[in-house]
């Protein structure tokens, strides 16, 4: 029985590789299944970790890319396993996704441990599943490769494209300012999700896309295919083949998730206008692999990029039109072509650098994919803030704000948590104009457990009447990355963990400084200091049991991921002793 090429000990020889008891055991039932004998000599066993779920509309076109991907893997000399695990579908589950990306990664890591497999192809799509699978394998650090479902295609409604998610913010605000109807608006639906896929816009499930490609964790063109073009099977294929070699190559995450790389995401972030989610999956997935990522990374390697991809919620097009454009080796073409791709030689998964693999990318549109000295906006990135309130940090996404209110002082009109926000807003008493600045609390990792994406709070309907289109909000939730809006969030610490938003009251001034990296409450030090002795103790609203409270207990400040203080770090792939 071989279980070696080019001298690489396969993982799965370790269950399977034995003629004796064990060896038997766990041979004779993997043949239930029909597996002829020959495929269990000295053949890479590759894990397909599936999110497949009609739960996560986004992610339920699956089981046809995992068979694709099997053919792959098959062709290329490997024998692939399918498994499922917890899938985070954005849309339906409740309270929020984000609450659960800590336990689908904990399911990925040990499925992935605990069983024979040499390698993993990691199926992701909806916004939490890539940074869940990507965080659960680096803990383990095998060769894993990514490959994601893809977009949607366009929305469609009476005749024009529509965004995923973004047009629901629009057209919710304009049934509340009275420009179309509760009919129009239901009307809607069906025309804004028509195809297999995830959200179109450049939001949080297309920035992780972009993300794993840039870090060099799928292979190019990964994210941006549409769900339903062929040319999405051909990679699903492709990649099967590519992962039974990244086996004889020992080629594990941790030769291509380093610092260099997490560099090239940060500026590719700018670059594509991403979400403001990508800085707290990024940390984590560093975390987990042990490269120490800071907020002012952000600051100092993504600030001041042009963002050159024109698309939904910072600009006007769709994911499809961004493939067509030549998708995200376009944009590393750009970007390294002018000096702003900061890590050319990081490695990817095909074995080859970044640079190699997209120096010569094709780019078909340049109003899609623009010129770097025509930008869609020429400082983008996400823009870190700091101050009185936001000691651990606070982050705004330039490219969604409007510029006017960038550098603004305003009045503070305080929600204390997301509720007393819901019928606060409505009053029609309540005493607020534009300059106002809403600040919600209690919406953090703990206050709202999974830090919900609440954060860009709609504006009261009486300023909408007026034709208001944005306020400065501030709060320690997240933002949907198909939202927009001058919005401070992932205040760090969060007001539930004692932070100074906590403290905050009604008619205090508020100090917005995005050029300076500030955010700040106009108190002196000495009050500050009074209002957090005098603070009240809060609870977190709910239950106090079960996986919630293991939340609570545990998760890290939005500064940090929001991964569970046990879970940063890379364990390893070690093979557990057997127990029979
Ligand atoms: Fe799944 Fe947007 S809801 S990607």
């Amino acid at each position: 029985m071989s279980e070696t090429k080019k001298n690489v000990k396969l993982r799965s020889a370790e269950w399977f590789g034995t003629q004796d008891k064990n060896g038997f055991m766990y041979r004779s039932w993997m043949k239930n299944q029909g597996i002829p004998d020959h495929e269990f000599q000295g053949k890479p066993i590759i894990g397909i970790c599936n999110t497949w779920s009609e739960l996560t509309p986004c992610n339920a076109h699956f089981r046809k890319l995992a068979e694709h991907v099997k053919k792959g893997i098959i062709e290329a000399g490997g024998w692939p396993v399918e498994f499922p695990v917890f899938s985070n579908g954005e849309s339906n589950l409740r309270p929020t996704a984000m609450l659960t990306r800590n336990l689908a990664s904990m399911d990925v890591e040990e499925s992935i441990r605990g069983n024979p497999m040499d390698a993993v192809v990691l199926l992701v799509g909806c916004d939490k599943t890539t940074p869940a699978l990507l965080m659960g394998a680096a803990s383990c650090d095998i060769p894993a490769i990514v490959v994601t479902g893809g977009p949607m295609l366009n929305g469609k409604l009476n005749g024009k494209s529509i965004g995923s998610g973004t047009a629901v913010w629009q057209l919710h605000e304009q049934v509340k300012a009275g420009e179309i109807t509760m009919h129009d608006f239901l009307a809607a639906e069906a025309g804004h999700s028509r195809s297999a896929g995830t959200c179109n816009t450049m939001g949080t499930a297309s920035t992780m896309a972009c993300m794993a490609e840039a870090l060099g964790t799928s292979l190019p063109h990964n994210a941006a295919i549409p769900a339903v073009d062929a040319r999405r099977y051909v990679l699903a294929h492709m990649s099967g083949m590519r992962i039974v070699d990244m086996v004889w190559e020992d080629l594990r995450l941790s030769k291509i998730l380093t610092r260099e790389a997490f560099e090239n995401a940060i500026r590719v972030n700018a670059a594509i206008g991403g979400s403001t989610n990508a800085v707290i999956h990024l940390k984590a997935i560093a975390g987990r692999i042990g490269v120490d990522l800071e907020l002012e990374d952000w600051t100092r390697v993504g600030r001041g990029t042009p963002t050159v991809v024109d698309l939904l919620p910072s600009g006007r097009f769709l994911m499809e039109e961004f493939y067509y454009a030549g998708g995200l080796p376009g944009v590393l073409r750009r970007l390294g072509e002018n000096g702003l791709l900061p890590n050319k030689d990081a490695l990817t998964v095909n074995g080859k650098t970044i640079w190699e693999n997209n120096q010569d990318a094709p780019i078909y549109d340049e109003e899609v994919i623009r010129p770097i000295d025509n930008p869609l906006i020429k400082d983008g990135g996400i823009c870190i803030l700091r101050g009185n309130l936001a000691p651990r940090g606070a982050v705004l996404k330039p490219s969604a704000a409007s510029p006017h209110l960038m550098q603004h002082r305003g009045r503070a009109i305080v929600f204390e948590d997301f509720d007393h926000y819901k019928t606060r807003i409505l009053d029609p008493d309540l005493d607020v104009d534009e300059n106002c600045v809403l600040v919600m609390k209690n919406c953090g990792p703990k206050g709202y457990p999974g830090m919900a994406e609440v954060g860009n709070m709609g504006l009261p309907p009486k300023l909408l009447a007026k034709g208001i289109k944005d306020m400065v909000r501030i709060s320690d939730a997240r933002m949907s990355g198909t939202a927009y809006g001058t919005v401070v969030l992932h205040v760090a610490p969060e007001a539930m963990a004692g932070g100074p938003l906590g403290i905050v009251k009604d008619g205090d001034i508020i100090a917005l400084d995005c050029a300076g990296g500030r955010l700040d409450v106009e108190i002196s030090d000495e009050e500050m200091r009074q209002r957090l002795a005098d603070r009240a103790e809060t609870q977190v609203k709910g239950a106090k049991s079960g996986y919630q409270q293991l939340y609570i207990d545990h998760v890290l400040q939005a500064d940090e991921g929001c991964d569970f203080d046990f879970l940063v770090g890379m364990r390893g792939s070690a093979v557990p002793k057997h127990s029979h």
